[in-house]
């Protein structure tokens, strides 16, 4: 099928490559020219594993292509998929204003009828909004295409956002008529078989089940991706208050956390304790539903209280560095990880940067360090040091945050960054390292509601 992708970034060409990758012809264009002209090159505007060997195959056997032409996007596909951008206004809001954008785009360049379905994430009744702005556009236009509405949430996480599209565990379309249902059933069919040959699947793990096919209304479409954002972003918040309480305890986080994972009605995922989530889409997409729910005058007092606990992780880590280090004024704080969490190069509303800026205001000096956000975190905190490794920001410093869980830091040659440091004091913001392991080593570490130290065991006699 020929598929027409409105918006680059990480939504819009991770789909894009993924469904020409499963054999349809996509065309992506963006209206960011900066963006095209890195992707025109044969680069990617943003890191993420796998997919620039995809961007590329496809590129080869012209399955793939980006177009500066909004118009020659438009005209292109039979399925136009909306991946624009819907970042929060300053109350909270999804702002909206590319979506509606790009539906004039759609009215003013359509020679032919066109599914148009919203793949970005948006509040609930935004497909109703589409569907009259269609409508209205069209009336003020000489061109006669008639359009379809539908709604298909992405649930991709950055950093197995390839594997995500390729097996994800479902699929929901938001439809309102039988066509637009047969269409997005087409384009997803090589997935839901999964009837094509994976690029980056190991064959020696076992295949991933077929996904399920969920078909809704589209308010109910909608609605399904702000509910998973939002209750993944619950079980976070829910981690760190058991965290905090465990820190007022006495007790330990890891055991009380990995007993309730236990519980196949809990399950472990998303209960990782430590400096909160960030990134693009849980912290504005709880936000959005929570302006969609008072506004519908709904006691979303629960969401606040999501919002406050994660709001307040950053601060009690703080709280633990003045703790430690009495005063912050000239003391170098080495901190290793910037992104909003490992594998990506993505640093939106990552808790590493709000911390930064916390040391800074405080007085102190930074050393950071990151596999791959360096170069985006120098334009927002053009003050820090950045190294060339976890190594080298060690070196002199007082204190060590692991700021977000790069798996190669665990690699480090831990003993060689006590003899590096001033002071062998680590505060671990994600839990990532094994307290014993590194007190062992002479470090003074501090986890998240992990206890200060061992409790010693009663011998019995
Ligand atoms: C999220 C959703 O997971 C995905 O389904 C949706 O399509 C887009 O939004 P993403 O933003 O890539 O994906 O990040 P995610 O993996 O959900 O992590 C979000 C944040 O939560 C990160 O900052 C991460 O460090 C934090 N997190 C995650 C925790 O603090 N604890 C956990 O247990 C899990």
């Amino acid at each position: 099928m020929r598929v027409s992708i409105l918006g680059c970034g990480h939504v819009g060409l991770v789909t894009g490559a993924c469904l020409a990758e499963v054999g349809h012809e996509v065309m992506c264009t963006d209206n960011d020219r900066a963006k095209l002209g890195v992707l025109e090159q044969g680069g990617l505007p943003f890191y993420e594993p796998g997919l620039a060997g995809i961007v590329d195959r496809n590129l080869r056997v012209q399955r793939l292509s980006f177009t500066r032409n909004l118009g020659e996007a438009v005209r292109f596909g039979d399925v136009i998929f909306i991946c624009v951008g819907t970042p929060p206004l300053r109350n909270g809001d999804a702002d909206l204003a590319a979506l509606d954008a790009a539906a004039k785009l759609i009215v003013t360049e359509s020679q032919t009828s066109k599914l148009v379905v919203e793949k970005s994430t948006v509040p609930a009744q935004t497909g109703q909004r589409l569907r009259q702005a269609l409508a209205v556009y069209a009336r003020q236009s000489t061109l006669r295409s008639s359009f379809r509405v539908a709604s298909n949430p992405e649930f991709l996480r950055e950093g197995t956002a390839v594997f995500d599209s390729l097996h994800p565990e479902r699929i929901v379309i938001g439809v309102q008529d039988e066509t637009a249902e047969l269409q997005l059933r087409g384009i997803y069919s090589p997935i839901l078989e999964q009837s094509f040959s994976c690029p980056i699947h190991d064959p020696a793990c076992p295949p991933t089940p077929p996904p399920v096919l969920l078909v809704t209304d589209i308010n109910s479409s909608e609605l399904i991706k702000h509910a998973c954002n939002t209750f993944l972003a619950l079980k976070i918040s829910y981690a760190n208050l058991i965290a905090d309480i465990c820190e007022k305890t006495g007790a330990n986080v890891d055991q009380v956390i990995e007993a309730m994972g236990l519980d196949p009605r809990i399950g472990p995922a998303f209960l990782r304790p430590g400096l909160g989530f960030g990134g693009f889409c849980l912290p504005k997409d709880i936000q959005a539903f929570l302006r969609l729910g008072e506004r519908a005058g709904i006691d979303v007092s629960l969401l606040h209280a999501v919002e406050n606990i994660n709001r307040r992780r950053v601060e009690s880590l703080m709280q633990k560095l003045h703790q430690a280090l009495w005063v912050i004024q000239h003391k170098c704080i080495a901190v290793l990880g910037l992104s909003f969490k490992p594998d990506t190069d993505d640093i939106r509303f990552a808790p590493a940067l709000d911390l930064i800026r916390q040391i800074l205001d405080a007085g102190g000096e930074v050393r950071a360090y990151d596999p791959q956000a360096i170069e985006k975190a120098k334009a927002e905190l053009p003050t820090v040091t950045y190294c060339e490794s976890a190594y080298q920001a060690a070196q002199g410093a007082e204190a060590l945050i692991i700021a977000t869980e790069w798996e190669q830091f665990r690699q480090l040659d831990w003993a060689l960054m006590r003899e590096t440091m001033g002071r062998p004091l680590i505060l671990d913001g994600r839990n990532f390292l094994q307290a014993n392991t590194m007190r062992t080593l002479g470090f003074e570490y501090y986890g998240v509601g992990r206890p200060l130290e061992e409790p010693a065991r009663e011998a019995i006699a």
